[in-house]
């Protein structure tokens, strides 16, 4: 029989980033790819968009996940018209969600180039070779494209376009969310003030509040 999965504690910790550092460790003894999650972004038109990225970077200290991607993509766009975002991961067999929202905010060059430097070459290739959410006439488009970068590179290193590199959101709301027997589900909310700090944000105390599920 499957093990119950723990409420949250009775008094709900001041900081959720310790909790959410330990749903992720879980979460990635439990399961495939634990890292994908749903980014939301909210274009200059005010409509939002969704889709799935893979957190590459969290830090429990500072509150922030990364990920990587094609700045001139669809979400490159709405990020710099709008940089906040809205991440959601949920993990059906521990029955976890996890959502976060806050600013958005560039990572540095050579962060990107130290992550873009620990994929594998095809990956580097693939991603060099593809405008990301430009329209695309063909698969063979695409392939013929691989292949020129990889054959520009000459057996050497695919150097990271420009456009490529990674993002950091900033959690100014977590929230935390388990499946509980009877449909009385579990879940709480914190909050914290954000202000801007060098590159990032630095964050105040949090305030952490039960909600109905
Ligand atoms: C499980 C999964 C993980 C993904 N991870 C990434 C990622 O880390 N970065 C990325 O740019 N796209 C990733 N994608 C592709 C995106 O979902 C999306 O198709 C792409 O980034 C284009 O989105 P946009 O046109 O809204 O910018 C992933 C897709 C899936 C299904």
């Amino acid at each position: 029989m499957a093990q119950a999965i723990p409420p949250l504690p009775d008094t709900l910790p001041a900081d959720p980033l310790p909790l959410v550092a330990a749903w992720l460790a879980e979460a990635a003894r439990a399961v495939r790819n634990s890292t994908s999650m749903t980014l939301a972004t909210v274009g200059a038109d005010g409509r939002p968009a969704a889709r799935m990225v893979i957190c590459r970077g969290f830090d429990a200290a500072r509150g922030s996940f990364v990920f990587y991607t094609d700045r001139d993509s669809a979400k490159g766009a709405e990020l710099a018209a709008r940089p906040w975002a809205a991440l959601v991961f949920h993990w059906d067999v521990v029955e976890r969600q996890v959502r976060v929202a806050g600013p958005v905010t560039d990572v540095a060059d050579a962060e990107s180039d130290a992550y873009w430097a620990s994929r594998p070459p095809d990956a580097r290739a693939a991603a060099a070779a593809s405008e990301q959410s430009r329209p695309l006439p063909s698969r063979a488009a695409l392939l013929a494209r691989i292949a020129e970068v990889t054959a520009r590179a000459q057996g050497g290193e695919v150097a990271r376009p420009k456009r490529w590199g990674g993002y950091r959101v900033w959690a100014e709301r977590v929230e935390l969310w388990v499946g509980q027997p009877g449909r009385a589900h579990d879940r709480a909310r914190w909050i914290r003030p954000l202000t801007r700090h060098g590159d990032g944000y630095a964050g105040g105390a949090w305030s952490g509040t039960r909600l109905m599920p």
